[in-house]
C-alpha cells in the first residue's frame, strides 16, 4: 500500500490524547493532589481534548482514587474518552478497568518494550515472548473493553520489521490503537517520519487502528518529531500541557494545537478538536498547581509570547499586527488582563468576568469567590485575570474544612537580627500561638508552626522536602505564590498558598499541606475530630 494512497483514504482528525496527568504528573515536581487533578481535568475537558489519559491506576492507590474520580466526573459525558495505563499483567488491566469503567468512554492503554535494549536488560524476555505478552494483554484488556491502545516502549529503537510484526499482531487481537512513543527523545523528524510511513505501508489491518505518536523532548524536537508522524499518516498525537514530563518532558499540547491550527495548509487541511482560547488559562493553572513556571520565552503560552519588545517590531505591529504575529493572543486565551473590577464591585460582575475566563460558577462557589475577592482587593490595587485564576485553583484544592488555619502572623527579620515569628493558628476551633526561631523569616514561621501542629500529628514527622515562590502577576503588589511538598508518615503531600505577603503565602502552602495529610487520615480511618490527639 502506498503512502499517498493511504494518506486519501485516512480521516483528517487528528486526535488529541493528553498525557498530563499521566507522563507529566509520574515525574519529579509536578505530582498534584486529587482535588488538583480533578482541577486540572476540567481544564482539559474545556479544551476538548480527545482523550484525557487520567493516571496509572496499579501504581498506587492515590493514583486509583484520582482515575476513577475523574473517570466519574469528566467522563460521564462521554464527550472526552478516559483513558489509564497499565502494563501486560492481568493484575494491572483489571485495576486499570476497575478504575475507568464508570466513565462513558473508557480506554485501557497497556505498554510492553520492543526495542532490543529493554528487551534483553529491562523486561529480560525474548521477542517472541513479548509478542505473545502483547497479544494476551490486548485480548484480555478487549474483553472488558471496546477501546483499547497499545504502546510499543521505546518503539524508536526498536527493529522496524519487528514493530511492524507486533503493531499487527495487536490490531488482529482487538487494539483499536497502536502508539509509537519515541520514549526517550531520541529519534528526529525525517527519521521518525519514515518509520510511521513504513508502518502505514507494511501492517496488514492498520486502517482498522488510530496510528498513535507519542514523543519525548530530549533533543528538543518532540513537537517537530510529532507533526512529521502527523505529515507521515499518524491520527492521534499524544502530548502534554506546557510539555511535562519525564525528564525534558513531553510534546506540549499547546505547540502541537497551535501549530495545526496555525498552518493548517501545510497538513493538508487537517483538524484537531481543541479549542485554543482555553490554551493560556490550562497552562496557568498547571504552573498554579504544580508550581513549575514556564519560561518567558516558552511558544504560546510564555509570558513574552506575544511581547513585542525590538522598536522595529513593536512600529510594525502598531501598523499592522501581521508583520509579527502569527496568531492572535486572543485566539490563545490571552485576554486583556486587567480587571475592571474594584472593591465595590457586585458579585454579578465577579460571574460575568469568571465566564469570561471560561468558569461556570455555581452559587456555593461563586459565594466563597466573591469573599476572596474582596479580601484580596482590599489588599491590592489591581486584580489581574490571572489572580483570579489563582483564587479558583486555590478555592478547588483547598475546599473543604482546613484542621488547621492561620489567625496570625508576625515576624521580624532583616540584617541584623535573629529571625523570629509569632504564629497564632486555630486547631479545630482552638486558638494556640508559638514563637519560633530560624535561618530566616519562613524558617522560623515553619519552627512555630511544626511545635504546634506536632501533638495533633499521632507522632508523624513532618519533613519539608520542596519549597519554591513564585510572582503571580507582574507588579510589586503582587501576589506571591508558595508551593512546598512535605513528607508526612512516608507520603509526599502538595501544599500551596498564595497571599500578597509571600512569608504569609509561605505559611499558608504549609498549613495546606498539613491540613490536607490530617484530613486524608482523618477520612480514611472515618475518624471524627475528636479521636486526634493533642
Ligand atoms: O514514553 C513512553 O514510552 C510512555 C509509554 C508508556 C506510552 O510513556
Ligand atoms: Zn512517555
Amino acid at each position: 500500500m502506498s503512502t499517498t494512497s493511504t494518506m486519501s483514504t485516512m480521516a483528517d482528525r487528528i486526535l488529541i490524547f493528553d498525557t498530563t496527568l499521566r507522563d507529566g504528573e509520574q515525574s519529579p515536581g509536578w505530582s498534584m493532589n486529587l482535588d488538583e487533578k480533578l482541577a486540572m481535568a476540567r481544564a482539559l475537558e474545556k479544551l476538548r481534548v480527545d482523550v484525557i489519559e487520567a493516571g496509572f491506576p496499579a501504581a498506587s492507590p492515590g493514583d486509583f482514587e484520582a482515575v476513577q474520580r475523574i473517570a466519574e466526573e469528566i467522563g460521564a459525558s462521554g464527550a472526552t474518552r478516559i483513558a489509564g495505563l497499565c502494563r501486560t499483567t492481568a493484575g494491572d488491566i483489571n485495576r486499570c478497568w476497575d478504575a475507568i469503567k464508570v466513565a462513558k468512554r473508557p480506554r485501557i492503554h497497556t505498554f510492553l518494550a520492543t526495542s532490543p535494549l529493554h528487551m534483553e536488560v529491562k523486561l529480560r524476555m525474548q521477542p517472541a515472548d513479548v509478542l505473545a505478552a502483547a497479544v494476551r494483554a490486548v485480548e484480555h484488556a478487549r474483553s472488558l473493553c471496546d477501546d483499547v491502545e497499545f504502546s510499543c516502549e521505546d518503539a524508536t529503537r526498536s527493529d522496524w520489521a519487528f514493530l511492524v510484526e507486533v503493531a499487527q499482531a495487536v490490531i488482529e487481537a482487538g487494539a483499536t490503537t497502536v502508539n509509537i512513543p519515541d520514549t526517550v527523545g531520541y529519534t528526529v523528524p525525517h527519521e521518525y517520519g519514515a518509520l510511521i510511513a513504513h508502518l502505514r505501508a507494511n501492517v496488514r489491518g492498520i486502517e482498522r487502528a488510530t496510528l498513535s505518536v507519542h514523543c519525548h523532548d530530549d533533543l528538543g524536537l518532540a513537537v517537530a518529531n510529532s507533526l512529521a508522524a502527523v505529515g507521515a499518516g499518524a491520527r492521534q498525537i499524544e502530548c502534554t500541557v506546557n510539555g511535562i514530563g519525564e525528564r525534558a518532558g513531553n510534546a506540549s499540547l499547546e505547540e502541537i494545537a497551535m501549530a495545526l491550527a496555525t498552518r493548517r495548509e501545510a497538513f493538508g487541511g487537517l483538524t484537531t478538536g481543541i479549542d485554543a482560547t482555553h490554551l493560556v488559562p490550562a497552562s496557568r493553572l498547571l504552573s498554579r498547581l504544580t508550581g513549575v513556571a514556564v519560561q518567558p520565552n516558552k511558544a504560546i503560552v510564555g509570558a513574552n509570547a506575544f511581547a513585542h519588545e525590538a522598536g522595529i517590531h513593536q512600529d510594525g505591529v502598531l501598523k499592522n499586527k501581521l508583520t509579527y504575529e502569527i496568531m492572535t493572543p486572543e485566539s490563545v486565551g490571552l485576554t486583556s488582563n486587567k480587571l475592571v473590577l474594584g472593591k465595590h464591585s457586585g458579585r454579578a460582575a465577579l460571574r460575568d468576568r469568571m465566564k469570561t475566563l471560561g468558569y461556570e460558577l455555581d452559587d456555593a462557589s461563586l459565594d466563597r469567590l466573591f469573599k476572596r475577592f474582596k479580601a484580596l482587593a482590599d489588599k491590592k490595587k489591581s486584580v489581574f485575570d490571572e489572580d483570579l485564576e489563582t483564587l479558583v485553583a486555590d478555592d478547588a484544592a483547598t475546599r473543604g474544612e482546613q484542621p488547621f488555619t492561620l489567625d496570625y502572623l508576625a515576624v521580624s527579620a532583616g540584617t541584623v537580627t535573629i529571625p523570629s515569628a509569632t504564629v497564632r493558628l486555630k486547631i479545630d476551633g482552638d486558638v494556640v500561638m508559638a514563637a519560633g526561631f530560624g535561618s530566616g523569616p519562613v524558617d522560623a514561621v515553619y519552627q512555630a508552626i511544626q511545635a504546634l501542629v506536632a501533638p495533633h500529628m499521632d507522632g508523624i514527622g513532618i519533613e519539608l522536602l520542596s519549597y519554591q515562590v513564585s510572582s503571580v502577576t507582574g507588579s510589586t503588589d503582587a501576589q506571591g505564590g508558595a508551593r512546598v511538598v512535605m513528607s508526612l508518615g512516608g507520603e509526599e503531600v502538595p501544599g500551596h498558598g498564595v497571599h500578597t505577603d509571600v512569608v504569609v503565602a509561605s505559611a499558608l502552602a504549609y498549613l495546606e499541606a498539613l491540613s490536607k495529610f490530617v484530613l486524608r487520615r482523618r477520612r480514611a480511618s472515618g475518624a471524627a475530630r475528636a479521636t486526634m490527639a493533642g
